[in-house]
């Protein structure tokens, strides 16, 4: 007799919860997360910090970095990229450290005429460490809607998604001797610039800058991570809750995943390091056997 009622209860309150934390975890504010680093006016943010604009002219591109830093994180932008003859440009949303033994987790687009696929470049530096590219090409338009990018490092893998797919891996082989990320805390970054000796085709395509301003959009970037403070991580001094999460739990792909990361790499990679020999003569670097 009391079921429906308790159902009915226990659906409104699940539903009050999943807004709650919704709304917890969307309130993305530009103004709140990020600064303007550079672009002298190119950079905006609009609409109450929800939503970045870059863009970019024949004298500059534009670009943001966080205010934080992370050291391990779960971080997600949307992302709406430049329609129409892109060749030539560059959007950019990345994880980085600074110094010479810097970290860096890339994933670039690399623009293309109009009709031609953007390329997904993406690359990893471990302790100032990089040489590490995978290109990809994306199996929808990136350019009519927003897309969500997300990258994820912790104590055991870094990852690679788009829209959930994961696209790279990068398991801590520090064991084998291979560099990790673990030390340096990184700042998020994103820009917009002009790289047409080299972007497109290999630099044969250069930027029609009677199409300018070009523009990429940004939207809904959330950092589920632990904090860098007072020169150390809330993950290592125990006062972040992100150590329960399951990004920050996971020591390699579920099953389900995996198979969509080696499906993702036979149809849709176009270039991967791993297989380069003519670049590696004396051997492909340890972390691709
Ligand atoms: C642009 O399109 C051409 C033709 O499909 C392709 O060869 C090239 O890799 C694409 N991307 C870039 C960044 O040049
Ligand atoms: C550059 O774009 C303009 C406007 O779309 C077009 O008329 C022109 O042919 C383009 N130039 C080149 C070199 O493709």
């Amino acid at each position: 007799m009391s079921t429906p009622f308790n159902t009915k209860c226990m659906l409104y309150l699940t539903s009050v919860l999943i807004l709650s934390c919704m709304k917890f975890v969307l309130a993305t504010n530009f103004y709140r997360d990020f600064d303007i680093l550079w672009g002298n006016g190119r950079g905006n943010i609009l609409n109450n910090g929800k939503v970045l604009m870059l863009s970019l002219d024949e004298s500059s591109g534009s670009g943001i970095q966080s205010k934080r830093a992370y050291m391990f994180s779960r971080i997600d932008m949307q992302i709406k990229l430049i329609s129409g003859n892109s060749a030539g440009t560059v959007t950019t949303f990345y994880v980085a450290s600074e110094g010479d033994k810097r970290d860096e987790i890339d994933i670039e687009f690399l623009g293309n005429l109009t009709g031609d696929p953007y390329t997904v470049h993406t690359n990893i530096y471990t302790k100032g460490k990089g040489d590490r590219e995978q290109q990809f090409r994306l199996w929808f338009d990136p350019t009519t809607s927003f897309h969500t990018y997300t990258i994820t490092w912790n104590p055991f893998m870094i990852a690679i998604y788009v829209d959930g797919t994961p696209i790279r891996v990068f398991k801590n082989m520090e064991s084998s001797g291979v560099p990790y990320i673990n030390e340096l805390p990184m700042k998020v970054y994103a820009s917009l610039w002009n790289a047409d000796q080299w972007a497109t085709r290999g630099g044969a395509i250069k930027t029609n800058w009677t199409e300018a301003p070009f523009i990429t959009w940004f939207r809904n970037f959330k950092a589920r991570g632990c904090v860098w403070m007072n020169g150390e991580s809330t993950c290592n001094s125990g006062s972040s809750k992100s150590i329960n999460q399951d990004w920050y739990k996971q020591k390699e792909l579920d099953l389900s995943r995996n198979e969509m990361l080696k499906l993702v790499q036979h149809k849709h990679m176009v270039y991967n390091y791993c297989n380069d020999f003519n670049r590696f003569p004396l051997g492909l670097p340890q972390e691709c056997h």
